[in-house]
């Protein structure tokens, strides 16, 4: 049985900002935001001081990143989404890493010193993090390599929480997670709350102690629950072996690309070994891959939803050295939908990846299905004027 007080919630936690502003309402001042994203307005060669640091600021919600020292320290444990893009310096080689503590994550390369041109790379990623862990960036401190930037930006570093952990998270089951109580989409048909009514709550203030005991109460149901019922979902996981095409007798296997690391997989629901994600909780996903180019082969990954190819990668151009690409995609997926990544098989094609996993696959829901969109755009349009 569904309880209005969950809708509300739900209703709110339509955008993530909005979510966790809903959600902290009823954590009482428990502030669940954190988000940044900086620039770096000159250029930087490798040496002893390897950090990158930052000198724009954007956005700080919550004020996590330190950009004098370059650094992300997570005051809120939970899974965030990270992406950065660096400029490539003329003559000199490339090679930056994302660094969580002291622990190598995700690198950009791109090697090929001769070269006069400038590029930017860009790679992304998402990790679990823990209190006080650091995320930062790290440039090779060989002076052979550099970061090329200037006042048009061409470094930058982003990140922000998508999923809080809360109390008990990580002993118990995710149900007594608040965010996956507040996203729990009506699957009974339970008569949906008034809109206007659901906007009074929020406007007057009046409504916390409601809610609060509602929630309390909604969780308390959900401890009997089974853990299909979280309404969470996100994964992150690399590859650290090259892809190399083979030529075949006939059609190739249309095989995804598989993987054998996996940073993040809420709700289980990225079968590693296989390569393949399968939607559990039907919404919109947002879906970001990279892939390393092998030298004197032609690059091209697909992005697949079932059997059909939703997105193309390609780098064809045998002279280039190491470098890598990125995509990004939002989806719409029912359950059973399926989501991979595949790498065209015949001889002459490839990918590249070792340990700095260049291949990496990230897809997290941003907003689950609600039955009654109507419903659901009209709550949110009020939840806006309210917004600070
Ligand atoms: C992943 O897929 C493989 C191959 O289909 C299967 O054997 C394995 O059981 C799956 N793993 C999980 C955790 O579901």
């Amino acid at each position: 049985m569904m309880l209005p007080a969950s809708l509300l919630i739900g209703l709110l936690c339509l955008s993530h900002v909005g979510g966790a502003w809903g959600f902290a309402r009823l954590l009482d001042d428990v502030e669940l935001r954190s988000a940044f994203s900086v620039a770096r307005t000159n250029s930087m060669e490798g040496g002893p001081k390897m950090t990158v640091t930052f000198d724009t600021v954007y956005v700080n919600i919550g004020g996590d990143f330190d950009p004098k020292a370059g650094l992300l320290r997570c005051r809120i444990p939970g899974a965030y989404y990270f992406s950065f893009t660096v400029g490539k310096f003329p003559h000199k080689d490339l090679s930056v890493m994302l660094m969580k503590n002291r622990n190598e994550v995700q690198a950009i390369v791109y090697e090929e010193n001769a070269g006069e041109e400038r590029k930017v790379q860009s790679q992304s990623v998402m990790l679990q993090l823990e209190f006080g862990d650091t995320v930062w960036l790290r440039l090779h401190g060989d002076p052979r390599y550099a970061l090329y930037s200037n006042t048009g930006h061409y470094t930058t570093f982003n990140g922000y929480l998508v999923y809080p952990d809360t109390y008990g998270y990580q002993t118990h089951h995710h149900q007594h997670h608040p965010d996956f109580a507040s996203q729990q989409p009506q699957q009974d048909n339970t008569p949906l709350l008034d809109s206007n009514q659901a906007t009074e709550h929020v406007r007057s203030g009046k409504g916390d102690s409601v809610e609060e005991k509602e929630l309390q109460h909604r969780e308390e149901e959900e401890e009997d629950d089974d853990d299909e019922d979280d309404q969470r979902s996100a994964f992150s996981v690399g590859r650290t072996q090259s892809i190399v095409g083979v030529d075949q007798v006939g059609m190739p296997h249309h095989q995804p690309v598989s993987f054998d690391t996996a940073f993040v997989n809420i709700g289980e629901d990225f079968n590693v070994t296989e390569g393949m994600f399968t939607c559990r909780v039907p919404g919109a996903y947002y879906f970001s891959f990279n892939v390393g180019k092998l030298p004197q082969k032609t690059l091209s990954v697909k992005l697949m939803k079932n059997r059909l190819e939703v997105q193309a990668m390609i780098y064809d151009d045998s002279q280039g050295e190491k470098a890598l690409q990125s995509q990004s995609l939002m989806l719409a997926l029912k359950p059973g939908d399926t989501v991979w990544l595949y790498s065209h098989q015949r001889d002459g094609f490839g990918a590249y990846s070792n340990h700095a996993k260049y291949i990496t696959f990230t897809g997290f829901l941003v907003y689950p299905d609600f039955p009654t969109a109507t419903t659901t755009t009209t709550t949110s349009q009020s939840y806006a004027d309210k917004k600070p």
